[in-house]
């Protein structure tokens, strides 16, 4: 089979579940991971027969893909922040939405942390992908990441290697935890918000395939982590230090109203580039 009519293949396979602009892009990724061309040489290459054994790597791409697959666990790898990350179904694939929180850290550091040793904690780290890009463009930062689940945190370490940054993991449920192991000028988290009630909205390849420890919380009780890390950051943030959350976009008038209700100053909510309430800022910045 040629390229040219594997890409169709892939068109005509795809088209109920994706958009054909997606396709094509799902299909670009799967081409430039496997055969290293990009979309200019996909198109010059079109007559091209594709060997067996990579044509069976299609094949197979293919049917995890109509099963719903996200494309980022197929070849095991995302990127965030323009660093390479891998991912696997234990970790939650690093959103865009989370990179402007990532960029809004890296900017009130250099406006405000200049030259200065400081301290973050990325709490429910994941991939590993908020702490790595800290730590690979913050270099006077020394950085802690935390999560409950050992399998995350594999491969949070190993991304860690990868994007070559030392940083200190910690193994911990942070709804049990009484205290932290020290004050930090910056404690970031994206703990898990979605409510059940929101299950409904999301798509096929977020329900099936992602970890439900790292997205779901109780319609009764959606705030739960944001309440326990405030109260851990009132007592563990220094003096000029500030706490950032990635909230959910439905709750951010009652996250502000929480950290209000914690006495913690000067709340900041943002939007992301969708427009949607996405960002807290809390503290002395
Ligand atoms: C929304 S994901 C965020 C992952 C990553 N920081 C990111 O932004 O892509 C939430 C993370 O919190 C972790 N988590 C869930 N419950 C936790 C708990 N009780 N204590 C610590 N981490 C927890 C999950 O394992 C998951 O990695």
């Amino acid at each position: 089979m040629t390229l040219k009519a594997l890409r169709v293949l892939f068109k005509d396979k795809l088209s109920a579940i994706y958009p054909p602009s997606e396709i094509e892009s799902i299909f670009q990724i799967l081409a430039k991971y496997k055969l290293e061309f990009d979309g200019a040489t996909l198109i010059l290459e079109g007559k091209k027969e594709v060997n067996a054994s990579d044509l069976d790597f299609f094949q197979k791409s293919l049917e995890r893909l109509q099963k719903n697959e996200p494309i980022q666990y197929i070849i095991g790898e995302s990127y965030f922040y323009e660093l390479l990350f891998k991912v696997n179904s234990s970790v939650l694939i690093p959103r865009p939405e989370t990179e402007e929180l990532v960029q809004w850290i890296i900017t009130d550091v250099k406006d405000h942390f200049l030259n200065k040793k400081i301290q973050i904690l990325d709490i429910g780290t994941g991939s590993g992908c908020i702490a790595i890009s800290l730590a690979k463009n913050l270099p006077n930062a020394e950085v802690w990441a935390l999560d409950i689940s050992d399998e995350a945190l594999d491969i949070a370490k190993e991304n860690a290697v990868i994007n070559k940054v030392s940083i200190h993991f910690l193994q911990a449920d942070i709804l049990q935890l009484k205290k932290l192991p020290q004050t930090y000028d910056i404690i970031v988290s994206n703990p898990p918000y979605i409510r059940q009630a929101e299950k409904k909205q999301m798509h096929h390849n977020v329900l099936e395939f992602e970890p439900d420890k790292a997205l779901y919380v109780q319609d009764d009780n959606p705030l739960l982590f944001y309440k326990k890390i405030t109260e851990l950051a009132l007592k563990y943030l220094t003096k000029n230090g500030s706490l950032y959350f990635e909230i959910n976009q439905y709750l951010g008038e009652e996250t502000v109203q929480l950290l209000k209700s914690f006495g913690l100053a000067k709340r900041e909510l943002r939007k992301d580039l969708l427009g949607n309430d996405r960002m807290l800022r809390g503290g002395s910045l």
